[in-house]
């Protein structure tokens, strides 16, 4: 392959940032690939506006099914969001031989053990770098950099607008209901916003990454969720009081249940010591904490949402796939460590 040709559904936050990378860091990306990754089509509902960007080269349709199809596209970039028909699409361009790369945490986490195995029947793969974690590239980081450990634990901070949110509430005594409006507007919360301060979109990355960590099914229905919102400012300054703040937390380790072990997830507000590491992370900043028995503990840190990080973490596994590494993205991780039938020492998490 030479040229791979990127046909991309979803003109929003991500899809226009995705765009830009592509046509701004085209000869970066040439230059670093040998081969050229070319935008030949983009799909949204709306095309009669100012994209902030010349897309003049690009084929833009209102069709997203025409593009899933299309002869002339290699890989599909998924950036609609949510279930279905994001779901549909992605199946579709599966079934006419195009790899997928996807931001789409709810479709991973939910349908992930539908899309996976049909990837891999057709030989293809699915990048999903940008699901969780935003532009941190934690997915990799279990994936490669940590692929000689067993995962003891995995834990972070997985929500970019909950923590901007928690940041202002705690430093400028701002109101929860107008700083998720700023959220809103900064491009950082999801289309229906009580996925983030619900907890919900934690629980679909937190899923993911257990996978991922342990060599597990994804099980996105088994997460323990609670969200932020019914955190008042009294909380914030009680907590702050006693020398802690309140972050959510994504939490997965094993857990001893007679001989089995299983993946204990759960996702709620959790006192964090000022001084822990932590509780440094401010703003819309995500941070996953990884233990592994040879490595101990690591911690990954950066723009967990928004335009420009996300999309570097797509077009990273947009750039992985055309040049054919790592063999087998398409692919959760096989078993990293979890022992299902065995008893061991379950470590203490370090918060
Ligand atoms: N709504 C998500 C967040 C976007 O705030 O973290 C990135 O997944």
């Amino acid at each position: 392959m030479t040229e791979l040709r990127v046909g991309l559904l979803g003109l929003g936050t991500i899809g226009i940032g995705v765009a830009r990378i592509l046509i701004e860091q085209q000869d970066l990306i040439s230059r670093r690939l040998g081969k050229q990754v070319r935008l030949v089509a983009a799909a949204d509902r709306v095309l009669d506006r100012d994209f902030g960007l010349d897309l003049s080269g690009v084929r833009l349709s209102s069709d997203a099914s025409e593009i899933v199809t299309a002869d002339d596209v290699d890989l599909v970039v998924e950036l609609i969001g949510g279930y279905e028909p994001a779901r549909t699409f992605v199946v579709t361009a599966l079934e006419h031989g195009k790899h997928v790369v996807t931001a789409n945490k709810a479709l991973i986490a939910k349908h992930g053990e539908e899309l996976f195995p049909l990837a891999a029947a057709k030989g293809l793969q699915i990048g999903f770098e940008a699901a969780v974690g935003g532009g941190i590239p934690c997915m990799k980081a279990l994936r490669e950099g940590l692929a000689a450990n067993a995962i003891e634990s995995v834990y972070g901070i997985l929500n970019g607008t909950c923590n901007f949110i928690l940041t202002k509430m705690e430093n400028e005594g701002a109101d929860y209901a107008d700083v998720l409006k700023e959220a809103q507007a900064l491009g950082y919360a999801e289309a229906d916003p009580t996925f983030d301060v619900e907890g919900i979109d934690t629980a679909h990355k937190l899923s993911i990454l257990a996978a991922m960590a342990f060599g597990s099914k994804i099980k996105f229905d088994e997460v323990y969720t609670e969200g932020i919102s019914k955190i008042t400012a009294a909380d914030i300054a009680s907590a702050h009081e006693m020398g802690y703040r309140i972050k959510l937390l994504g939490i997965a380790k094993p857990h001893a249940n007679g001989e089995l072990q299983q993946v204990e997830m759960r996702v709620h507000p959790t006192l964090v010591p000022v001084d822990s590491q932590i509780a440094q992370v401010s703003d819309s900043y995500n941070a996953v904490q990884i233990s592994g028995d040879f490595v101990e503990h690591t911690m990954y840190f950066g723009r967990g949402a928004g335009e420009r990080p996300t999309a570097s973490a797509v077009v990273a596994d947009i750039m992985d796939i055309t040049s054919g590494f790592p063999d087998g993205i398409a692919h959760l991780a096989p078993p990293m460590g979890f022992v299902e039938s065995s008893r061991r020492e379950i470590p203490t998490m370090p918060i």
